[in-house]
């Protein structure tokens, strides 16, 4: 579904990414690991349009969609939680939600306001509250929940857990989960490399702007010596 080709893409005079490949199939979920500073949020800014690589493509179905602006790609299917999440805080839960609502590309709408309450019944009692209102939790559950209202068929999502308590944290990995298995393919970039891999059906390493490895999560989980050396943890 996404192909990422030779990217390359700098800010001013820095090298960010050097010639990144990466092959994201329908449906399939796909890790992105690499300590701080690697290129993770590069290379996602670069392929959803905010950032324009300096060469390389990005396909999407086959077809060449290299610097599309962000809304055509979020128009096309793909999902996009950002880091530091990226809600609207001047406007309510509800509004952020309701407009955010959009079919898929095959015309279906299964992810519905009330099937986003169903997922984030937290949500439920803060529909009139300001996004500014929210707690980190909270925040990071309407920007999944944004995402989900556009019916995404790939959700990409970059430190969706970042700072938060652990229990909210596992309630994200339950939901990153259920995403999952309802047939979403998901891009994700979590420091949490156990989670990551046990999420994820393939994975890749970023180190200094390339990827460094990759392959099934299962096979990355058994070699924990590699991981903690490239990861630095
Ligand atoms: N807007 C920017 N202008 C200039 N340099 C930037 C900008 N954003 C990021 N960088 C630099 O690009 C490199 C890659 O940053 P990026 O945010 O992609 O890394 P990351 O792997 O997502 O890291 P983290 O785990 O901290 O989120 C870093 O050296 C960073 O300092
Ligand atoms: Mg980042």
């Amino acid at each position: 579904m996404l192909k990422i080709e030779g990217l390359n893409t700098y800010y001013g005079d820095s090298h960010i990414l050097r010639g990144v490949e990466v092959e994201l199939p329908a449906a399939r979920s796909v890790g992105l690991l690499g300590r701080n500073g690697m290129g993770k949020t590069t290379l996602i800014r670069s392929l959803m349009g905010y950032v324009r690589p300096a060469s390389g493509r990005v396909l999407l179905d086959g077809q060449d969609v290299t610097a599309w602006p962000p809304e055509k790609m979020a128009r096309r299917g793909i999902g996009y939680v950002p880091e530091g999440r990226g809600i609207f805080p001047n406007l309510s839960v509800r509004e952020n939600l309701v407009m955010s609502a959009r079919a898929g590309i095959d015309g279906r709408r299964e992810w519905t306001f009330d099937r986003v309450m169903q997922t984030f019944p937290r949500l439920t009692e803060r529909l009139s509250h300001g996004g500014q209102q929210l707690s980190g939790g909270e925040q990071q559950m309407l920007s999944i929940g944004r995402a989900l209202m556009t019916n995404p068929r790939l959700m990409i999502l970059d430190e969706a857990t970042e700072g938060l308590a652990p229990l909210i944290v596992a309630e994200i990995w339950r939901v990153i989960a259920g995403i999952r298995s309802s047939g979403i393919a998901t891009l994700i970039v979590d420091r949490d490399w156990r989670k990551v891999l046990a999420n994820t059906d393939h994975a890749v390493v970023m180190e200094k702007g390339r990827i460094v490895r990759h392959g099934a999560s299962q096979e990355l989980v058994a070699e924990p010596a590699v991981l903690e050396d490239l990861l630095g943890v």
